[in-house]
């Protein structure tokens, strides 16, 4: 399937997990994928994994000025920006009194925070890229945002206040913002994964005092008897970039194996 040929994207968070593997996918449809990271290292050697078209960029998207040069710059190297992947997340596990306020303005300074910011500086690239589309009476299947929510948005799950509340914060502002931009053919979604197998998940389970007992946990919360995979995410990711999703707005596709189901 080659449904993105030539879309320009940001992929944030794309240095590992998911990100990797939607920047992975997107370039496999033949979008050009600027992956966005933390760490550089990192989004390079997703780029370099890339079978089409990459750059890879440095930021902190839970700062104002990096995400503005990180705009520039993917606009700058390919012209225009077609769509967003809003990725880029961290988590805390804690109860609501467990919480450190330090913790909880971390959290949603990344997810939240980072989510609008980016969207703040992307959705007027992407309206001038349709401006100048449409004075060259190019075809265009308007520009997409996809945020990365999760299934915590809508499920309660123990121990995950601070980023429970991050997830569902994206998941309202990507309702608010796909009312807001639909009419000038920017589509805005939210993926809710469940618990996906990721370096991620590794990193918590390493902190347990029996990993493979802690990864077995987590498995058994998914009904589908297993943990989601990355690639799983990244081909919902694809779907509502390209012109297959279309009349998708304002949605927030689940890809949890059927945790929130329950
Ligand atoms: N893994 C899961 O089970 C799961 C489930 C639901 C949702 N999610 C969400 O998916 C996203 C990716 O998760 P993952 O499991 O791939 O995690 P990961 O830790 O493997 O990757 C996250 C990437 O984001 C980058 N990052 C962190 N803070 C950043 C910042 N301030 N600016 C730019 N980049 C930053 C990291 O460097 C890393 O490369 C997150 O938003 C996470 O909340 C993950």
């Amino acid at each position: 399937m080659m449904r993105l040929t030539g879309r320009r994207v940001i992929v944030t968070g794309g240095g590992s997990g998911i990100g990797a593997a939607i920047a992975v996918r997107l370039a496999s449809e033949g979008a050009r994928v600027a992956v966005a990271d933390l760490s550089l290292e990192a989004a390079q050697r997703t780029v370099e994994g890339l079978s089409g078209a990459g750059l890879a960029l440095r930021v902190n998207v839970a700062r104002a000025e990096e995400v503005q040069a990180m705009v520039a710059q993917a606009v700058q190297a390919w012209g225009g920006l077609d769509a967003l992947v809003n990725n880029a997340g961290i988590g805390v596990a804690a109860t609501t009194p467990d919480t450190s306020e330090d913790d909880w303005d971390r959290v949603m300074a990344v997810n939240l925070k980072g989510t609008f910011l980016c969207m703040k500086y992307a959705i007027p690239a992407m309206r001038r890229t349709l401006q100048e589309q449409s004075l060259r009476g190019e075809e265009s299947g308007g520009a997409a945002i996809v945020n990365i929510s999760s299934a915590v948005a809508v499920a309660g799950v123990p121990n995950r206040a601070a980023y429970s509340a991050s997830k569902g914060g994206i998941l309202a502002l990507t309702r608010a913002a796909a009312i807001d931009h639909v009419a000038e053919g920017i589509r805005i979604n939210a993926i809710l994964p469940g618990t996906v197998d990721t370096p991620w998940i590794a990193s918590i389970t390493a902190g347990q005092p029996d990993p493979a007992a802690a990864r077995a946990a987590m498995t058994a919360r998914q009904p589908h008897g297993r943990l989601v995979s990355a690639q799983e995410i990244a081909a919902m990711a694809a779907y509502l970039i390209s012109d297959e999703g279309a009349s998708v707005i304002g949605a927030g596709m689940v890809v949890d194996g059927g945790f929130s189901a329950r």
